[in-house]
């Protein structure tokens, strides 16, 4: 095994479709128009020296190195910042521009240290390897004169040091924090030899605006940023590309090793998510899948009450298959289930809902997007026939406006965020429809046109009311309804929104938005070009989520944007694999594929395949389990990489289901809230430890690739089918190849995915088949997957969550950058530094009504439960709304949230609950009750061998 190197062609890609021919060398050469001369050269393999350039910012042309002369040209111009022409003849080597180059260099070795032998960027330096390309020899102006060799470093950020005594100034980590990533922390201030980089107003990092994204880091051409674990470990000696473990951006990186040390995350160039670009938690936030606090030993225990007592592998396999049998026996076939994860690859998941299928004999299986998108699947396949967003990445880029509901970007999908930010740096305009003030309503240089600061649980009144303003204005593309739409339900859709009730000024008083504010946004959507729209859980998080994602479907269908690159619905998918489990067949109605259990020839077909007979009958899901198991129905659940005692709503439902069962098996890399009421923990493999594939939020297939051994001797897929083998039911496989092939040979859209497929091609979009041999990077371009669009009545209903006298306010839940979801991995990094508790935001006018300042312990209470967190003063959100994360378990955010659902779905209704807020003096009672029954749980006896 090798490191993997990616050329840097020193300059971006041109996409003009203009080709122009020079000549460089004596060789011809023919790129688009706009190329740089530096990038030319690159292309044909005549490297240039360079430092200042690199190809993941615009050319700046400041370090001088790079220079080429030009026949009938005078002067030596800078390759970088010299576009191609047709029929120029370009010299890169000539004894004039040696000369020059050299004298260059010399003047910047002579400021720099030289202690290339004991620098940690040593054989991995720009600096270092362009001394050697240019022929460095000598430094005639000796080094004894004013230089910046002592210069303080900055050790801040917990992921990478500052050492301005290495810097060459030539400003690409500046254009990286700017063109990349978009936060603009970085400047140059000072002049000429006093000239140095510096985070926010001459700030230490940490304190900065900076994100810690790494788009510096990994711009930077000598070792003055630089990953703390390259200094600590050394650096890497191999690699293999993978993708990230968090969000559903789905970024790609060269996993760096030493041994079978992880010495960094490097993003990887030809990411078809991530085109090189990271976020603080995929590139530096991996420590979990190491920590000390893993679980390397399965363990079983009687009662959730007794410690835990470590066994051998097979002894808790056994005891897992003998536990469900019994179970089985006493309590009938449908009595236990399993719940598959969004965090585990596609073919462990699709193993899980198979063991469920065809080992338990029931389809008692669900997942955590229940909790999530499960509106986003009905809602998407009921107007298009497919449960999936229409887009790649890519396609912002044509966005002429941008509609985020319910999402928040640059926290949540970070990566996507910056990229995003990008497009409206460029000119695309933007409509924020969000309780509220996200970072994209006003973040440096992006500005939106329309911030719609709706009421929570407002979504469908908002969506459904500039549907009335395109109807009612004429705004309709009647071309695209005519051809794509089926006119029977356009009719009378239009004919519902066009209603006066469902008016801006008559819903004004819904959902708290100005008429005014939500005329001029839909009209913007409707007449400003490609209208792209994006949402995420602030969108399905509601009773009404189903309905919300149709009325985005019907607008964006209405106004014909959908079929074209710059235009579609777009949900912005929280976990690395949510799309894919969806895909695999994790719910209780659907065999992979999105196909009805009911449905005889699909049944059959896997009845076949797999050698059972199979329930026709929809099993149950995650809230019908939990309902179940109180009932006493209920009696046995295998969660595998899920956390449902904190992810979950109602959070004394779910244990109180928890606590009813016979047997819970959890499989995780840490002892979960889960876990506290489980009677078998099975170890968990991280996303290093495993081979196999995540599918994104573009429907886009990748591959995990194992960097390392599993830490507890078994992959997640390989447990799975110990425990099937062991059930009685044989799964027979070798490779997580194997199974993807099975999926793809009973699956139409994956038809064409396999991992040789994969390693060819880099990634695929579904669906993949005879029709679509590459993927399908966007959808409906011809016509819908159901034929012609389906326009749905989305009535609005309120939730039946009210404030009150006792609950007077609106609480909604959200993420921020630094944190993932309940925080089991992030928390177990350096992250925490940025986010060590969840806060409540709260308006300066309620927090003063109630005596609250900043800072304050309060207590957050409704009809469900009661917690405290400190509270946060802030006019981000508006009067009556308050907000908070659920990161960390101890505020249990979930203990207050209830038991309302989507109507179609049951995801729950996360975003809206009515609550109120009054100074505490520090944590509940409960929180420290809970602290404590979680501390019992948690003992663990070593295993009586040992
Ligand atoms: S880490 Fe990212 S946000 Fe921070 S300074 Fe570097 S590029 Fe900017
Ligand atoms: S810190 Fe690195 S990238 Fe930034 S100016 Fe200095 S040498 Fe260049
Ligand atoms: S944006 Fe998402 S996928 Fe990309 S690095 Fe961050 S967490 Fe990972
Ligand atoms: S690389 Fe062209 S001027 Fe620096």
């Amino acid at each position: 095994m090798s490191l993997v190197h990616e050329t840097d062609y020193g300059t971006p890609l041109s996409k003009s479709e203009k080709m122009v021919t020079l000549t460089i060398d004596g060789e011809r050469i023919s790129v688009p128009e706009g190329t740089s001369i530096m990038r030319a050269a690159m292309e044909m393999g005549n490297q240039i020296p360079k430092l200042c350039a690199t190809d993941s910012v615009e050319a700046f042309g400041s370090c001088r190195l790079c220079l080429i002369e030009i026949e009938g040209r005078n002067g030596t111009p800078a390759s970088c910042t010299t576009p191609v022409a047709d029929g120029i003849v370009v010299k890169t080597q000539t004894p004039r521009l040696k000369q020059l180059r050299k004298g260059v260099m010399e003047l910047y070795i002579s400021d720099h240290p030289l202690d290339c032998l004991t620098c940690s960027a040593n054989g991995d330096c720009e600096l270092q390897e362009q001394a050697g390309v240019v022929g460095l020899r000598e430094v005639r102006y000796g080094y004894e004169g004013e230089n910046h060799l002592v210069s303080k470093k900055d050790e801040s950020n917990p992921y990478f040091t500052y050492d301005p005594s290495k810097c060459i100034v030539c400003s690409r980590c500046v254009r990286a924090c700017e063109e990349v990533q978009g936060t603009f922390a970085l400047t140059i201030s000072g002049r000429g030899f006093d000239s140095r980089v510096s985070a926010g107003m001459n700030e230490p990092f940490l304190q900065s605006e900076c994100v810690s994204c790494g788009a510096c880091v990994q711009a930077c051409p000598t070792a003055t940023l630089q990953e703390k674990s390259v200094i600590e470990i050394g650096t890497p000696e191999h690699s293999k590309v993978t993708t990230c473990a968090y969000c559903g951006v789905g970024c790609t990186f060269k996993a760096e090793m030493r041994g079978d040390e992880l010495v960094r995350m490097v993003p990887w160039k030809d990411g078809k998510a991530n085109h090189g670009h990271s976020c603080v938690k995929g590139r530096f936030a991996y420590g979990y899948a190491t920590h000390r606090e893993r679980i390397l030993k399965p363990m079983i225990r009687a009662k959730i009450t007794d410690p835990w007592r470590e066994v051998s592998w097979e002894e808790a396999i056994e005891y897992t298959a003998s536990e469900f049998k019994r179970i089985q026996g006493k309590y009938g076939r449908s009595s236990i289930g399993g719940i598959t994860s969004s965090r585990c690859t596609n073919e462990e998941t699709y193993l899980v809902q198979k063991l469920v299928r065809a080992g338990f004999g029931n389809n008692n299986v669900d997942t955590c997007a229940r909790v999530c998108h499960s509106p986003t699947g009905y809602g998407l396949k009921t107007t298009y026939g497919t449960s999936a967003g229409t887009q790649d990445f890519d396609s912002v880029d044509d966005s002429d406006v941008i509609f985020v509901i319910g999402a928040n970007p640059t926290d949540g999908h970070p990566v996507f965020g910056s990229r995003m930010k990008k497009r409206l740096r460029a000119g695309a305009r933007l409509i924020v429809a969000d309780p509220r003030r996200i970072d994209l309503v006003k973040s440096p240089h992006v500005r939106a046109d329309y911030h719609l600061p709706l009421k929570p649980g407002t979504n469908v009144a908002l969506v459904t009311a500039m549907a009335h303003v395109v109807v009612t204005e004429g705004l309709i593309d009647e071309a695209f309804v005519r051809e794509r739409g089926d006119l029977e339900t356009f009719q009378d859709w239009a004919g519902f929104v066009s209603e006066e009730r469902h008016s801006p000024e008559a819903t004004e008083a819904i959902t708290g938005v100005p008429a005014n504010l939500v005329r001029g946004a839909a009209r913007l959507y409707a007449t400003g070009g490609n209208g792209a729209i994006y949402y995420g859980l602030g969108v399905t998080e509601h009773s009404q989520g189903s309905t919300t994602v149709m009325a985005i479907a019907n607008l964006a269908m209405a106004t014909g944007n959908i079929g074209r690159p710059g235009v579609g619905v777009n949900p912005l998918r929280g976990q690395n694999n949510v799309q894919g489990s969806c895909d695999m067949g994790s719910f209780p109605h659907e065999y992979p594929g999105y196909r009805h259990v009911s449905e005889d020839n699909v049944r059959e077909m896997f009845e076949q395949l797999w050698g059972v007979p199979l329930d026709p009958e929809p099993g149950l899901r995650i809230p019908n389990m939990l309902d179940a198991a109180v009932d006493g129905t209920f009696k046995g659940l295998y969660v595998q990489g899920e956390d449902i005692a904190q992810s979950d709503p109602d959070t004394y439902h779910v244990t109180s289901g928890l606590a009813a069962m016979e047997c819970v098996v959890v499989q995780d890399l840490f002892l979960n809230e889960t876990a506290n009421y489980a009677h078998i923990f099975l170890p968990g493999s991280s996303f290093l430890e495993k081979d196999g594939t995540f599918t994104n939020a573009e429907r886009r297939i990748q591959r995990v690739r194992k960097v390392m051994a599993p830490k507890a001797v078994y992959a997640d897929w390989e447990v799975t089918l110990l425990i099937a083998k062991a059930m009685g039911y044989e799964m027979d496989y070798s490779h997580p190849s194997e199974i993807m092939d099975e999926i793809a040979g009973s699956t139409p859209s994956f038809a064409g995915v396999s991992f040789d497929a994969l390693d060819r091609k880099g990634s695929i979009q579904w669906p993949c088949n005879d029709d679509a041999p590459d993927g399908t990077p966007i959808m409906h371009i011809d016509g819908f997957v159901r034929g012609k669009g389906n326009f749905v009545i989305t009535e609005y209903v309120g939730t039946d969550e009210k404030v009150g006298p006792r609950f007077p306010l609106l609480l909604t839940t959200g993420r921020i950058l630094s944190q993932y979801n309940v925080g089991a991995q992030t928390r177990r990094t350096e992250n925490s530094r940025w986010h060590e508790e969840d806060r409540l935001e709260i308006h300066p006018v309620d927090a003063e009504d109630r005596g609250v300042r900043d800072g304050d312990w309060v207590t957050l209470r409704s009809r469900a439960g009661e917690t405290s967190l400190r509270a946060l003063i802030t006019d981000r959100v508006a009067p009556g709304v308050v907000y908070t994360t659920f990161h960390h378990p101890n505020t249990q955010a979930n203990v207050i949230t209830t038991d309302f659902s989507d109507w179609a779905t049951n995801c729950p209704e996360y975003k809206v609950t009515a609550v109120q807020v009054a100074p505490s003096n520090g944590p509940s009672a409960w929180q420290e009750g809970y602290e404590e029954h979680s501390e019992i749980s948690r003992r663990i006896l070593p295993q009586a061998a040992e």
